[in-house]
């Protein structure tokens, strides 16, 4: 196997992207694949080619593409005009302080799930979750300081209590909104993927969730940006281990 060329991160949310991409020093593409919105920032970093693609704006709705579905297009149309040999996931999620959860952690993924696609029908109960394991990145986490966990995708920033019910069944650390939809493109290309999520708000905790994340956003990009780097300077040069 030949060490790593070339890594995508994808983001939601703008926001959550802009100091990972100032950082690089990654420059503006224009959009990926057109009519998606998604944006596509491209650079280096060592040995590796970076590209950054963000979801873009709706423009019915002048705000970010957050959710499973924006993020499914983007890993399809990424996965085909870049290629690139490792996907991740990357931007923020609402931790759990009943599994040691804080504002600021970085969490690296063990899985994929889906806490919100609940079909009580044999067969499609287990699609519903859609259990995708992501790649190891055991060995990346506890070298960087990173927690691992499961990362659950819903489509709402919300947690009504069906959806705790779930998240706790699931064994969920990280509760976001897109990674379920990039597991899933990532699995059609078989692309291998790593989810990196910082934590903006905790949702068992006593705070609303919006002014949580409205509150923390910034913190927890930064904490993005630093662990993008370390991410990236830690696979440079390196192979993708099968497990
Ligand atoms: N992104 C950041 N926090 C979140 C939460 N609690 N739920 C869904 N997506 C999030």
């Amino acid at each position: 196997m030949a060490p790593l060329k070339r890594v995508a991160l994808l983001f939601a949310m703008e926001q959550e992207a802009a100091p990972t991409i100032a950082r690089l020093g990654l420059m503006p593409k224009g959009l990926l694949e057109p009519p998606l919105p998604a944006l596509a920032f491209e650079g280096t970093r060592g040995s590796l080619t970076v590209d950054v693609v963000v979801n873009g704006k709706d423009a019915r709705f002048a705000v970010a593409n957050v959710g499973t579905v924006p993020a499914a297009l983007t890993t399809h149309a990424a996965c085909v005009a870049l290629k690139p040999d490792l996907l991740i996931s990357a931007g923020t999620a609402g931790g759990f302080k009943a599994r040691g959860g804080a504002i600021g952690d970085v969490y690296v993924s063990t899985e994929s799930v889906n806490h919100d696609r609940r079909i009580s029908i044999p067969g499609f109960d287990r699609y519903g979750d859609y259990l995708t394991p992501t790649h190891d990145a055991s060995a990346l986490a506890a070298a960087l300081g990173f927690k691992a966990g499961v990362v659950s995708s819903g489509n709402s920033l919300e947690c009504a209590s069906v959806d705790l019910e779930h998240l706790i069944r699931l064994g969920a650390s990280a509760k976001e909104m897109e990674a379920g939809g990039v597991a899933y493109a990532a699995g059609l290309h078989g692309v291998p993927l790593i989810c990196l999520k910082a934590v903006t708000d905790i949702v068992d905790g006593d705070k609303p969730t919006a002014d949580e994340f409205v509150q923390n956003l910034h913190t927890a990009a930064k904490a993005i940006e630093d662990a993008a780097v370390a991410v990236l300077d830690y696979l440079d040069g390196k192979e993708l281990t099968t497990p």
